[in-house]
């Protein structure tokens, strides 16, 4: 093959990504496209992050500062940890990759619910790790089942909660059920990229679990309900022995001087969050509703998505959307077939979602008849 690349590297598929707005409009020629695609914020960013955006475009001619000295205070303050445990990152996407890159050699393995977020599948490939996939339960993670399947090998453990595409959660008491289980050399990665959006009370508080359990790792992300997602911003708490060596590996500036900004300014405006959690809510009502009426089955979600039944072909269903200008994750993508992932978006995009699914699965029907 040429150039010495690394047979790991040989190995990797490309992460298709949801189709963004721009290239829609110009392939089918639409000037109206919303995209329901990648569980952005519809609402966008909070005013106040504008603000602070405005300001900070004097400074672009400089480096943002390596250690993300206010953002990581912000953070610490937000969520009770101390600075020292906190480590960011240009989404949590790379802290995604720089975990593996600290924690992997070939051959180890780290193990994933078969349905769940990519990233980590392709993180411990780029190492050489083995990803150990085990299958779900009631559409959610078999945590028990994850547990089992630590051996000499594992070295990691993805538990992604609420689950990306499922929208599921496991509660404070299934955790609290199989965490003694897991060996201290193993780490434990919770994955609360929609933290903010939960609403089950008996969602885990993996915070109180860090000193107890210095092998946990917890990443969120200012892309979801912070809506930044284009700035690129993540943040990951784990024991500060740990944060060291993340901080090592990762690059000075992975995060931007603007997404460093931004994100300050986005926890300090608790009333837009709340705004964003109370929409997401009355936005997911609606749509069970909705679904309800079209008889199409759905799995409850804790997140700012939902899965839904396509009823017909995930892939037909997807083109036929993208047709009436509405961009959403078909199944097949995220080895779900027969489903599609919907972003819950304003009340006006949710309510076009569904006049044009109603639409397509009636005359998808009558021509399958
Ligand atoms: C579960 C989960 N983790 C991490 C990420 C990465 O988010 P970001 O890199 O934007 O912080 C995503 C993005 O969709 C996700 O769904």
């Amino acid at each position: 093959m040429g150039y010495g690349l690394r047979k790991e590297v040989l190995g990797l598929e490309m992460y298709v990504a949801g189709k963004p707005i721009s290239e829609v409009k110009r392939e089918l020629g639409l000037t109206e496209v919303i995209k329901l695609a990648s569980n952005e914020n519809p609402l966008g960013c909070s005013p106040k992050v504008k603000q602070a955006l405005k300001e900070t475009i004097e400074e672009a001619s400089l480096y943002p500062d390596a250690s993300n000295y206010e953002l990581k205070m912000a953070i610490a303050k937000n969520i009770g940890v101390k600075t020292s445990q906190v480590f960011c990152g240009t989404g949590s996407d790379l802290l995604i990759r720089v975990i593996c890159s600290t924690l992997l050699n070939p051959g180890d393995e780290s193990i994933m619910a078969e349905v769940t977020f990519s990233r980590y599948d392709a993180g411990t490939k780029l190492m050489g790790g083995k990803s150990i996939l085990v299958p779900m339960k009631d559409n959610g993670l078999d945590i028990d089942k994850m547990v089992d399947s630590i051996t000499d090998k594992t070295k990691i453990i993805w538990l992604c909660n609420p689950n990306n595409p499922t929208g599921t959660i496991f509660r404070k008491d299934d955790l609290e059920r199989i965490i003694d289980r897991i060996p201290e050399n193993v780490i434990v990665i919770m994955d609360e990229a929609y933290i903010e959006y939960v609403t089950d009370k008996e969602y885990p508080d993996s915070i109180a679990l860090l000193d107890k359990y210095p092998n946990m790792i917890i990443l969120r992300t200012f892309s979801k309900a912070y809506g930044l997602a284009g700035l690129r911003c993540g943040y990951g708490i784990a024991n500060e022995n740990m944060v060291k060596y993340f901080n090592t590996v990762a690059g000075p500036f992975d995060v931007n001087l603007f997404a460093q900004k931004a994100a300050v300014a986005a926890l300090q405006d608790k009333e837009y969050l709340r705004t964003v959690q109370d929409t997401n809510k009355a936005g997911k009502d609606y749509l069970y509703e909705e679904f309800k009426k079209l008889g199409l089955e759905y799995i409850e979600t804790n997140a700012n998505f939902i899965m839904v039944s396509s009823k017909i072909d995930d892939k037909i269903l997807f083109n036929e959307l993208l047709r009436k200008g509405i961009i959403i994750r078909p199944g097949y993508l995220l080895g779900m077939p027969g489903w599609l992932r919907v972003t819950i978006g304003t009340n006006k995009q949710n309510e076009q979602f569904v006049k044009a699914l109603k639409e397509i699965l009636d005359e998808q029907l009558i021509i399958n008849n």
